[in-house]
């Protein structure tokens, strides 16, 4: 029975093929727990992909991957909204709505525009430039009150509340001003080989990041190479980049706080730590990989699933896409 009481909240994730052990630490893993406490929509934001160049055959694989990992890491088709955003038009045709009420100049001063701008050169192309448009559309046709959202994505939620204010102001209170979520835990993952950097699957060291798909050997490996310093004492440190990042990521699997993994790990060298930590990760992401492998054969299922979802959702977008359209002045 659907809970009208319960808070409502939308995320989306792009169609990536390898979702990171930042990913999952930084925002799948709340995702999963927020279940409990809200009304939950989640999507997997395939239209947001082709503001870079895709190759046709990979994009159709990384999204079914990506929805098959959403399944697998426990979101529950039961009790949240799961689909695909391009299985929903009503996304295209509220961003464009959206698009005429936000301004040229406060687009060009997204950083995520002008950081995407400098690496794809030769394809600064117009979606590029109005993806916030389309990412204020999927958020506010759920009317969601929260967002979760990382670092690099709250900007784009600014200026959705901004559009939105925008419009409510011209036009009466048609959407919800959601409020950035911010977790109460939530590891930001670092680099294992620059623990300065954020860990990110463009990184060419593929040392330097997980994916919540490798096999246990892999990530063991990639954990008993992890960057450290030179002290040899598990604890947090100004200059300690990389055991500070170790004992986020244990911290983050195994509930514990970091004085207790530094008792934990008194006396002990680093050697020893890696292998923990590299152990609690491949623990922890062993069951995620395992179900993951049994959802992906069942490509019936998959559709099943990704088209009840998009069903299921599209009743309150077409609600709240009508809504605003009458407002505009649209013959319906
Ligand atoms: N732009 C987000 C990203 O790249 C993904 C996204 C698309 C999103 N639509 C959204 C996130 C709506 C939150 C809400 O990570």
């Amino acid at each position: 029975m659907e809970n009208t009481a319960k808070k409502t909240v939308l995320s989306c994730i792009q169609p990536s093929g390898m979702l990171t052990l930042g990913n999952y630490l930084g925002a799948l893993k709340n995702w999963i727990n927020m279940q409990e406490e809200f009304d939950c929509t989640f999507a997997v934001a395939d239209l947001h992909a082709i503001t870079v160049r895709q190759e046709p055959a990979k994009l159709r694989a990384q999204i079914h991957s990506t929805f098959a990992l959403l399944l697998a890491l426990g979101l529950d088709p039961e009790r949240s909204t799961l689909f695909i955003q391009s299985h929903v038009p009503e996304h295209s045709q509220l961003a464009w709505l959206l698009s005429c009420y936000t301004q040229f100049g406060e687009m060009s001063r997204m950083t995520q525009f002008k950081d995407k701008s400098a690496k794809h050169a030769d394809n600064v192309n117009v979606g590029l430039f109005a993806y916030p448009a389309l990412m204020a559309a999927d958020i506010l046709l759920y009317n969601p009150d929260f967002v979760p959202v990382g670092a690099d994505q709250k900007q784009h939620l600014e200026i959705t509340r901004d559009i939105a204010n925008r419009f409510n102001g011209i036009y009466g209170d048609v959407f919800k001003i959601p409020e950035p979520f911010i977790a109460k835990t939530g590891a930001r993952v670092m680099s294992l080989q620059d623990p300065t950097k954020k860990m990110s699957k463009s990184d060419e060291n593929l040392n330097s990041w997980v994916a919540i798909l490798d096999t246990p050997d892999d990530i063991m490996r990639k954990f008993k190479r992890a960057v450290t310093d030179s002290e040899a004492r598990v604890c947090i440190g100004e200059e300690k980049h990389g055991i500070n990042n170790l004992i986020g990521i244990y911290s983050a699997i195994t509930g514990k706080s970091s004085d207790a993994i530094t008792a934990e790990f008194e006396g002990k060298g680093y050697g020893d730590f890696k292998m923990a930590v590299g152990e609690a990760v491949v623990e922890e992401l062993r069951p995620i990989r395992e179900r993951y492998e049994q959802i992906i054969k069942d490509k019936k299922q998959l559709e099943e699933l990704y088209k009840a979802g998009a069903a299921k959702a599209e009743r309150t977008a077409i609600r709240t896409l009508s809504k605003a359209m009458k407002k505009v002045g649209f013959v319906l």
